[in-house]
């Protein structure tokens, strides 16, 4: 690691991700690395705040691993590595726990969400699911964090923990800054415009996922809701158009200006066909890559394990400090 400000986000393995999760954050990621020392981990531990299937779950994270990799996240120059490989995560969380208070947690829009999402499974997990991800973050002293919208309010809340702890006990922690795109932070459901486009959705035509084929893509874009006239422009009361040309305007890199003059006097179906196109032509080639990744499964362990190392080092660094500053003696070694 040299001078650079560290960067650090994480993704959960908890599905084949969605051109949501891409544009919110992959591709920054990737633009960001070469900027920061950037430090990428797949969350599985928040993963398991609802119900997996143990199988799926290691077979989901292998995905992840792999995708990072298909999508330009560079192992030499970055650390990718699984957050249950380096316990200082949960173990800094149980600190931050101690001076996190419930009523902010149950404030959590995703807390109040994920608990009518999954009545019958309402866990403490759930619950302190941001503590854990301002662990996660407060570890490697990060100064940027890119971010979905929808991850807004948990970065606050590691925020304000970082500041919490650092008036209480001295100053120990960074307090990192969000980095959320000013297009594509939020890119919502194809069925549903007024949602965000998730993972989880039982509809899958809602959703565009790294894992369609080209047919596929295009078959769900010509589904898309779009608006009652024929204008191709983004407008507040043209959710379901804005949304479309926002992912067309990322993935065949124009300005969303030069998109609508692109399509304008246009009809819908010419213009869905061309944001399939667009999708298509950036995630085929990921998803290919991706794969091929998938079939080398040591290598994907190998760079997992020199990973979670690199990690490792810098985060009981860290951890040190906090054990030291709350008064925990340090154990005796040799
Ligand atoms: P997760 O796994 O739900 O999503 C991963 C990233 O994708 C972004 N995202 C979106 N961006 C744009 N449009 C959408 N429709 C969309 N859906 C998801 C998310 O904002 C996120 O950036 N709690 C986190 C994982 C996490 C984390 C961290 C992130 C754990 N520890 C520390 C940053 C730092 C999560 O569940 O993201």
């Amino acid at each position: 690691m040299d001078d650079k400000k560290i960067l650090f986000s994480a993704i959960q393995p908890s599905g084949i991700l969605t051109i949501g999760n891409y544009l919110g954050a992959l591709r920054n990621f990737k633009k960001l690395q070469d900027d920061y020392n950037g430090i990428f981990s797949l969350a599985d531990l928040h993963t398991l705040t609802v119900k997996q299937d143990p199988q799926v779950l290691r077979k989901n994270t292998y995905e992840l691993a792999a995708l990072y990799l298909a999508c330009g996240i560079d192992p030499e120059k970055s650390i990718l590595f699984a957050q249950s490989h380096v316990p200082a995560h949960t173990e800094l969380a149980w600190v931050l726990n101690t001076i996190a208070y419930p009523g902010e947690l149950s404030r959590m829009t995703q807390f109040k969400d994920k608990s009518k999402k999954h009545e019958d499974n309402i866990n403490m997990g759930l619950m302190d699911y941001p503590v854990l991800m301002a662990a996660d973050i407060l570890l490697y002293q990060t100064e940027l964090v890119p971010i979905g919208a929808d991850q807004k309010q948990h970065l606050e809340l590691a925020r304000d923990l970082a500041i919490r702890f650092n008036n209480r006990f001295g100053e120990t922690f960074k307090v990192p800054e969000g980095y959320i795109g000013k297009t594509g932070a939020r890119v919502m459901s194809l069925a549903e415009p007024e949602r965000k486009m998730s993972k989880s959705d039982a509809n899958l035509n809602a959703f565009i996922s790294m894992d369609d084929d080209t047919d596929t893509i295009i078959r769900k874009f010509k589904r898309a809701v779009t608006d009652s006239d024929n204008k191709i422009i983004c407008a507040p009361d043209k959710p379901g158009i804005t949304n479309l040309l926002t992912i067309y305007s990322l993935f065949a890199s124009v300005s969303i200006e030069d998109a609508e003059k692109e399509f304008e006097g246009k009809g819908y179906g010419d213009f869905k066909l061309k944001v399939g196109e667009a999708v298509a032509s950036v995630i085929d080639p990921i998803r290919q890559e991706k794969n091929k990744l998938l079939a080398d499964k040591s290598y994907l362990d190998d760079v997992l394990s020199q990973g979670a190392d690199r990690a490792a080092r810098l985060a009981y660094r860290t951890l040190g400090k906090v054990y030291k500053k709350v008064g925990l003696v340090p154990r005796k070694r040799g």
